[in-house]
């Protein structure tokens, strides 16, 4: 499994990537039903600076497929915080690209000089809840139906500099990197 930084010819990947999520994924990360992704909002999706919005893609061996995509957004009145979103498509998930993207992006926002994510997730999304108390650093509020989650990144980051397999050197910086994911059943 190939992870890199979002490209701008990334699209229409993106695209066909969210046209393979089930309605429960695509409620779970963008909260309302969504048949599709509208021009506007893939301009959005794929407007990183790699700097205050910053977006990395798990590639799958062989077919190039975009199958997962993890991004933070800043958040301008606290620059050491930031948006977190993830999202894996249905078919692969449960085999740990979900974990492998947030454990790069994790890294890519310390180089960034961001210390917390913070997400705001449906409580009822047990897979979410779970990877992120799993990646350390987790503290979550329950509001109603949603539940607000701050992650502090050195918890983070620190658990991924002990687990990092040392024949890859460093993290991804804006490149590549590739991570053993077990192979799609
Ligand atoms: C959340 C999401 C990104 C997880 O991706 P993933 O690739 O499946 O995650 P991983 O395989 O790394 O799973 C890590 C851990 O999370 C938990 N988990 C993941 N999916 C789960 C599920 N369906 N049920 C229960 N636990 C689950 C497990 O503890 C899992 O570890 P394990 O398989 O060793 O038990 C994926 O489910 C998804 O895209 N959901 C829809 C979008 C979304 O909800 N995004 C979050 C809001 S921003």
């Amino acid at each position: 499994m190939l992870i890199r930084t979002l490209r701008p010819e990334d699209g229409p990947s993106l695209a066909r990537g969210f046209e393979q999520l089930s309605e429960t994924s695509r409620h779970r990360r963008f909260f309302t039903v969504m048949p599709h992704l509208s021009e506007q909002a893939l301009a959005y999706l794929t407007a990183v600076d790699h700097h205050d919005h910053e977006a990395l893609v798990a590639v799958a061996p062989g077919s190039g497929q975009l199958v997962g995509v993890a991004r933070f957004i800043r958040n301008p009145r606290e620059p050491d915080h930031a948006e977190l979103a993830v999202t894996v498509i249905d078919s692969w998930q449960r085999r740990g690209v979900g974990t492998a993207l947030l454990r790069e992006l994790a890294q890519r926002a310390a180089e960034e000089g961001i210390r917390y994510f913070a997400a705001e997730i449906l409580a009822d999304n047990r897979p979410v809840l779970t990877l992120m108390h799993r990646l350390g650093g987790a503290e979550t509020t329950c509001s109603g139906a949603v539940v607000s989650a701050r992650i502090d990144l050195t918890a983070v980051t620190d658990q991924a500099g002990t687990a990092r397999d040392p024949a890859i050197p460093g993290p991804p910086r804006r490149g590549r990197r590739r991570t053993a994911v077990p192979r799609r059943r």
